[in-house]
């Protein structure tokens, strides 16, 4: 018996501050005109202080876990799709599976630019029809304003924050997601990117004064590539699902610039009524972009049971992808009663519980772990004791310390690392709006 995997939920978080053309237009030397004729945005969101990608990104999947019924002990896998981790590691993904108390859940992120929304669908959609996961938690979320150069008028004005997610859950009946079309041309990689902070230039202070750590993009070459790949990538999606461009009732496309989305248009001869947009209210939010979009098509009134929806993307790789999903549940849903929705929070404030005992926990014991009267015995006889040092901690592997230029130490066991840093405050008191 074949197995599909259908969207059962669907939640977005979008932060409160509202940064219009003309915020911005006292930033840097640009106008709402210029803004609005070259792209259609007409403001964005910018995340506050207290808001990053973990916690967006765990707002979007409460939402949709809740809108699908779904426990998150359920879930069997968390794909977090972002270009702005909340750390280069641990993953974002691994901070909301333990916000949502997701405890049977895997979880990582994926790393695919814009596009990274279609290709964790693709990459999730493919765990369930396999039979590995039945329920995947798939969000798009993004802090793009962390990342833009502010004093840079070609990009800063494009981006904005937010995230969406979606519930996949595996059913025997037809429909879900019926084909994909992945693509990537990393030759052109330098035409979207963030130079510095990686390993191929780690951070030091000519690369913070270089200001090489944020976005670089050339614009116009993207643009050129999006519109080459946009409309032909939705096309081969159509055709590996056996639908004509004119079985689409609703088309996604990932919200970066009105006009890189009307060539899509006039490639497909698509009717514009069946396309989505509203890019103009929060301009491009990366990944989050397209899960966003269907949350506020849904909320329209825009989708109903068995329609064929488009999603469709590119970004930084260069990567683009497209996919054709059958809706198969029908909207409205049925309102979720009180004692539902007290339940379920609940269960937030206890994962949240857990989570601070076991952050406890892993502390204790690393503490331990650095006692030499609680090792084991044959650890402690096969080293020998050592002499106190006068300044410096004492290591119980007997391995002298090294010391980077930070002068913090480690040894050569991670095990036994010194310092372990605080978790992101994901906590409950900075979710509850
Ligand atoms: N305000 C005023 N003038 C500006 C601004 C601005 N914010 N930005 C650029 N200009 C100027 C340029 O300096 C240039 O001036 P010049 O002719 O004197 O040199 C002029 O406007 C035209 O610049 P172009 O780059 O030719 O403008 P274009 O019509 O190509 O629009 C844009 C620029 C909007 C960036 C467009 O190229 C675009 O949308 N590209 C795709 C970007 C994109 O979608 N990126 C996201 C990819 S997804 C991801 O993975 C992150």
């Amino acid at each position: 018996m074949a197995i599909y995997a259908h969207i059962v939920g669907w939640g977005m978080y979008l932060p409160e501050k509202v940064m219009t053309n003309d915020d911005l237009a006292h930033m840097v030397n640009t106008s709402d005109a210029w803004i609005r004729s070259r792209t259609g945005i007409r403001e964005r969101r910018i995340a506050g202080d207290k808001e990053t990608t973990a916690s967006m990104a765990i707002h979007a999947a409460r939402e949709a876990l809740d809108r699908a019924r779904v426990h998150p002990t359920d879930v069997d896998v968390v794909v977090v799709a972002t270009l702005t981790p909340e750390h280069i590691m641990p993953a974002t993904a691994c901070l909301v599976q333990d916000a949502l108390g997701a405890k049977n859940a895997g979880a990582f992120d994926l790393s695919a630019g814009c596009t990274g929304f279609v290709y964790a669908l693709t990459v999730a959609s493919g765990l369930i029809r396999s039979g590995i996961a039945r329920v995947a938690v798939v969000i798009g979320s993004e802090t793009m304003s962390r990342i833009v150069d502010w004093e840079d008028r070609s990009t800063c004005v494009l981006f904005g924050d937010g995230a969406g997610a979606v519930v996949l859950q595996a059913s025997e009946e037809p429909g879900g997601v019926l084909s994909t079309v992945l693509g990537s041309d990393g030759a052109g990689g330098d035409h979207l990117i963030v130079p510095a902070g990686g390993s191929k230039m780690p951070t030091s202070v000519q690369t913070i004064a270089e200001r090489q750590h944020f976005m670089k993009m050339n614009g116009p070459e993207v643009f050129r590539f999006a519109t080459r790949v946009m409309g032909r990538a939705a096309k081969e999606a159509c055709e590996q699902a056996q639908i004509g461009i004119d079985q689409v009732n609703l088309f996604i496309p990932h919200q970066a610039n009105t006009r890189i989305i009307k060539s899509a248009i006039k490639y497909l001869k698509l009717d514009p009524d069946k396309v989505y947009e509203n890019l103009h209210r929060y301009g491009n939010t990366s990944s989050a972009s397209i899960p966003m979009a269907l949350c506020e098509a849904i909320n329209e009134g825009k989708i109903k049971n068995t329609d064929n929806l488009v999603f469709v993307g590119f970004g930084a790789g260069l990567t683009w992808g497209a996919t054709v999903v059958q809706w198969g549940i029908p909207i409205p849903l049925q309102e979720r009663q009180t004692w539902y929705r007290v339940l379920r929070r609940l269960y937030y404030r206890w994962a949240n519980f857990t989570s601070k005992v076991g952050w406890l926990l892993h502390r204790v014991e690393s503490r331990l772990a650095r006692r030499p009267d609680l090792l084991p015995l044959e650890e402690e006889s096969a080293a020998p004791p050592q002499e106190p040092q006068k300044d410096g901690p004492i290591y119980t592997n007997g391995h002298t310390p090294n010391s980077n230029t930070n002068g913090v130490h480690y040894s050569s066991d991670s095990s036994q690392q010194v310092e372990k840093p605080e978790p992101a405050d994901t906590t409950e008191k900075n979710l509850t709006k």
